[in-house]
């Protein structure tokens, strides 16, 4: 079995935080060597950039998002998920340049963030192996952001913008390869269930 770099996707309150619990523990007991790291963050110019697209007082359009994105991205890849890959660590990465692709791309229909997604995407495909995308219908990850006391600028727009990401999802992700579309929409430890079972593919099947 080969390290692997996988991607965790979806849209605002669909579980992807929640069940990136269950894909440590998954790590941790089939003592699978990895590291978590967190889109945009991690890195320290990563976070710090963070902050800034995140603020609901910044009124950055998006572009400028988007190349906020692309630069604590590209920190976090050469410095901490391409050194641990080469080390042998499997990385587990939520939320990658597919978020930027839904969010400013399609949903904030900019082009130029359609065809830097491109460029990106022949430098990332190479070392991606798989992306576990995280489903649940708009209305349903609209009451869970409602419960959280704190809420960013992405996740203050209401149903209308989490519909439009959604659909942006489902088309980014229908044709293609190496996914493991999952759905949120039962409890926790249902969707546990489906997770390590996808988890038990991607890792101890074809190798
Ligand atoms: N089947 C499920 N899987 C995961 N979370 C669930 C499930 N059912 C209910 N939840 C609840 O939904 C909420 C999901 O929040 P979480 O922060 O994990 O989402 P997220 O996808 O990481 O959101 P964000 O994009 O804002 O980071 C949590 O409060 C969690 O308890
Ligand atoms: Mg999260």
């Amino acid at each position: 079995m080969n390290n692997k770099f996988i991607i965790v996707e979806g849209s605002e309150g669909v579980g992807k935080s929640s069940q990136i619990k269950t894909i440590e523990n998954y790590l941790i007991s089939n003592k699978i060597d990895y590291i978590l790291t967190r889109e945009p963050g991690g890195t320290q110019t990563g976070e710090q950039i963070r902050k800034i697209i995140l603020d609901k007082n910044n009124d950055t359009n998006e572009l400028s998002d988007a190349l906020l994105f692309y630069a604590s991205r590209y920190e976090n890849y050469t410095k901490n998920i391409l050194p641990a890959l080469d080390s042998g660590k499997t990385v587990v990465c939520d939320r990658f340049h597919y978020s930027t692709l839904v969010y400013q791309g399609i949903v904030g229909d900019n082009s130029t963030v359609r065809d830097l997604h491109h460029i990106f995407n022949e430098i990332y495909k190479k070392t991606i192996d798989h992306v576990i995308y995280f489903y649940t219908d708009p209305d349903e990850s609209l009451k869970r952001i409602s419960r959280r006391s704190v809420t960013d600028k992405f996740e203050s727009k209401g149903l209308s913008f989490l519909e439009n990401i959604s659909n942006a999802y489902e088309v980014v992700f229908r044709n293609m390869k190496n996914i493991t579309k999952i759905e949120t929409t039962g409890n926790k430890s249902a969707t546990e269930k489906i997770l390590v079972k996808s988890l038990d593919e991607i890792f101890f099947t074809n190798d």
